[in-house]
């Protein structure tokens, strides 16, 4: 933020005027600051659905919609897919600076220390429904572990956080296996400490007492991919849930649980497995593309293009260009063809040449390609959403680190009331 030549955007009501100072961020985006708006003018300023607000100053996630650039604490995320794990990645977001090999290797036995599931949560999966999805069972669990751990709020910010960061990021990823494990009716799978956060997940989803799990390196990396790129995206939905709620000094696992549950939603999260049940509706209806970009544009039709549109993007999503490129090397490796992916790559081409989303800068965001990759390595569809759930623990938790330092006062908008004005009961 720019302190050296103080700047004033000057609001003229009624006869009376008011400078409001401008502020300016180190990639040079511009605000008005209008939190004294209301003690000098008596007026609030209305912005539905925040579409042009900065709810806070922060220093984790960079986006430029328009030019499409990601950058985590700086790096640019074509970089940290090149050379990060995604636990190095986790450690950046929450520290603001990569870790050294001392700290990576206290982090990571952290992470081993706290990837078991406390024994008596692992019963609570015995009652939930057959059926039950799997964000539903996640967000629930994880309010669960505020009453496990109650203190965490209490922590030192700059000692403690790791532990509560690490039972978080590891003890989910168990969570989300054992959830999997238990909807398909097979035995649970333990993690191990001699392998890697990736490869552990894999191997609690995927290996079995009757056909044990062939780790491959290959998938292990394109799994660290996926989630480097998922991990933060500044003022999303759920990190704004995660920030609002923390802000009135929740217990953080509450707060995380609130995130999971903003995070399922089919505008948000929820859109990667969308995006492949549309896929597959395609398929099923014949695959003409021309037909569903068709109802798309129609707005008599409540269908939209899944995975299609952005509120910051403006242009091609730069994780969406990554993943398109991982999910294009994998499929052409794979002997069985995933004819989504045919229909995927068909349903784009046309979207990216159509008047109405050439118009509208509606591009494919990061879930177009993410559940065509999650379906090759084996994952079903409604474990697509926890898969962005586990990869979004790092942003969410920096982020309530970051609301916390900064002394952040409990959220609470202003509204304009457009009730009754004073009424006689029974009236
Ligand atoms: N298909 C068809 N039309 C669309 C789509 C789409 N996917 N997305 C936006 N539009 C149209 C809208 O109808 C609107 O048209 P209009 O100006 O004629 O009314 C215009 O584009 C602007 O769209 P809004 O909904 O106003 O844009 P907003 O910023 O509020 O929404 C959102 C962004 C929710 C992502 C939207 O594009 C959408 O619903 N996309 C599909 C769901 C999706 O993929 N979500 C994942 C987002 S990424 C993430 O959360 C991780």
């Amino acid at each position: 933020m720019s302190e050296e030549k103080k700047q004033f955007a000057e609001l003229k009501i009624g006869d009376k005027s008011i400078d409001l100072p401008i502020v300016i961020g180190t990639e040079n985006e511009k605000a008005v600051d209008i939190s004294g708006l209301r003690k000098t003018t008596g007026y609030v300023t209305l912005d539905p659905s925040f579409m042009n607000t900065a709810s806070c100053y922060s220093s984790i996630t960079f986006v430029d919609g328009e030019k499409g650039i990601l950058r985590y604490r700086g790096i640019p995320i074509e970089e940290l897919v090149e050379k990060c794990s995604f636990t190095q990645v986790a450690y950046l977001l929450i520290h603001g600076k990569l870790a050294n090999p001392e700290e990576r290797l206290k982090f990571s036995k952290l992470l081993n220390q706290n990837s078991l599931l406390h024994e008596d949560m692992r019963h609570f999966f015995d009652h939930f429904p057959r059926g039950a999805h799997p964000m539903h069972i996640l967000s629930t669990m994880i309010n669960a572990l505020a009453v496990f751990y109650p203190n965490v709020d209490l922590l030192s910010l700059d000692e403690d956080i790791d532990l509560s960061a690490a039972r978080l990021i590891s003890t989910v990823r168990t969570m989300a296996a054992f959830a999997y494990k238990k909807n398909i009716g097979e035995p649970v799978v333990y993690p191990r400490h001699d392998l890697n956060y990736c490869a552990n997940f894999l191997n609690m989803m995927f290996d079995s007492p009757v056909k044990p799990y062939d780790i491959k390196p290959e998938i292990v990396k394109l799994l660290n991919i996926l989630l480097i790129l998922h991990a933060d995206h500044e003022q999303n939905c759920s990190t704004t849930a995660v920030r609002t709620i923390g802000s009135a000094q929740v217990n953080l696992y509450a707060t995380i649980s609130a995130g999971i549950s903003a995070l399922s939603g089919p505008l948000h999260g929820g859109a990667n497995q969308a995006v492949v049940e549309m896929l597959d509706m395609i398929v099923a209806d014949g695959g003409d593309v021309k037909k569903f970009v068709a109802r798309a544009k129609d707005k008599n039709d409540t269908f939209r293009l899944m995975g299609f549109g952005h509120r910051v993007y403006k242009t091609y999503d730069p994780r969406a260009k990554i993943i398109k490129s991982e999910c294009h090397k994998l499929l052409s490796t794979m002997k069985n063809k995933d004819p989504l992916y045919e229909v995927a790559m068909e349903l784009e081409q046309v979207a990216l040449h159509d008047e109405y989303f050439i118009e509208r800068n509606l591009y494919p965001n990061v879930d177009f390609y993410t559940g065509i990759v999650y379906r090759a390595l084996g994952i079903p569809s409604n474990m697509f959403t926890v898969m962005f759930a586990l990869a979004r623990l790092p942003g969410w938790i920096a982020h309530w680190k970051e609301m916390i330092g900064h002394h952040t006062k409990i959220v609470r908008p202003r509204q304009i009331y457009i009730g009754k004005v004073p009424a006689d009961y029974g009236k």
